[in-house]
């Protein structure tokens, strides 16, 4: 089967079959074109719940389907493929965090939606990167412990000054590896291009942005600019899409090492096997783990 017929079988397969299909924005263009919904984690999450499908599969990684899960338990929840887990969402534990709280009692935990199941049972709110920031700023507690994302949380940080910030060591290993030093050569070889860049980048990078954004606030720019030229600091993927969509403007990566294989672990296979039925892995939650978690991921869609 050409990768034409392939989607025109998971497009026949999934009406047939009352499947939904979600696919993160950095997803490759052959997964994302037979997706309902393309987006950001924060986007995704929200459309999971309206979904009218039975089945969900979630083309990204483990922690997405399980928010998908957490939202919809009712519904059958698909990763596309099992081995996509993002290694942030295993930095910090449960007896970890639980171990900082004690420390720091009178601290509200803001968890990064990249986090395990587990760990937000003892988080009180959850965000992504494009709801971080106006979430931080309409809690009522001065006092923030924010988790994994130290950059994320820095940036956060500067821009909701009147809270009193505490952060732990944790980051995206894809993002957090791009030096300063990248940002100011890949500015200087593209001189009338504009830099985006994803908040998961380090202060150095960040500081030399023209925006900072999630994957789907980085697209909406650049679509939406006047400018011919954009550095995308994040997931290849972002400039690819945005090659297709805008046509007459020119992307550059800011480093070819921003793939993350956890993202480009699904293959257009590995969804028409979640779709016939004979691949993907069925997310099963404990209920009262689930229950917990859930709280803040409520909490976040409610202050999103
Ligand atoms: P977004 O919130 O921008 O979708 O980012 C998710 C992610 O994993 C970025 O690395
Ligand atoms: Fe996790 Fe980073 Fe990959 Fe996003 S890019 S899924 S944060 S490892």
């Amino acid at each position: 089967m050409t990768v034409h017929e392939l989607q025109q079988e998971i497009i026949r397969l999934k009406k047939e079959k009352d499947i939904c299909i979600l696919a993160h924005s950095y997803q490759t263009r052959e997964i994302t074109e037979i997706a309902d919904l393309t987006g950001d984690s924060f986007q995704l999450s929200v459309q999971a719940q309206k979904a009218r499908q039975s089945t969900v599969i979630m083309c990204g990684v483990r922690f997405m389907a399980e928010t998908v899960k957490l939202l919809s338990p009712e519904k059958k929840v698909l990763l596309a493929n099992p081995t996509a887990g993002c290694p942030m969402a295993e930095q910090m534990d449960k007896d970890m965090i639980t171990a900082v709280k004690q420390k720091y009692p009178d601290y509200t935990v803001v968890a990064y939606i990249n986090t395990t199941t587990e760990l937000k049972t003892v988080c009180d709110v959850c965000v992504t990167s494009s709801s971080a920031v106006k979430i931080v700023k309409a809690l009522p507690n001065k006092n923030i412990l924010f988790i994994p994302d130290c950059n994320l949380g820095g940036y956060v940080g500067k821009q909701v000054p009147e809270k009193n910030i505490k952060l732990l060591q944790g980051g995206c290993p894809i993002h957090a590896r791009i030096t300063e030093r990248e940002a100011l050569n890949a500015k200087a070889a593209h001189p009338n291009a504009l830099l985006l860049v994803h908040p998961e980048c380090t202060e150095g990078v960040v500081k030399h942005a023209d925006f900072v954004g999630s994957t789907s606030a980085i697209m909406k720019f650049a679509e939406q600019s006047d400018a011919e030229e954009f550095i995308i600091g994040t997931e290849i993927a972002i400039g690819q899409h945005l090659s297709y969509t805008c046509p007459d403007k020119r992307f550059y990566s800011l480093s070819k090492e921003l793939i993350c294989p956890n993202m480009k672990a699904t293959s257009l296979s590995d969804v028409y096997h979640a779709v016939c039925g004979d691949g993907g892995e069925v997310i099963e939650l404990d209920a009262e783990v689930a229950a917990k978690a859930r709280v803040c991921i409520d909490r976040m869609i409610e202050l999103g």
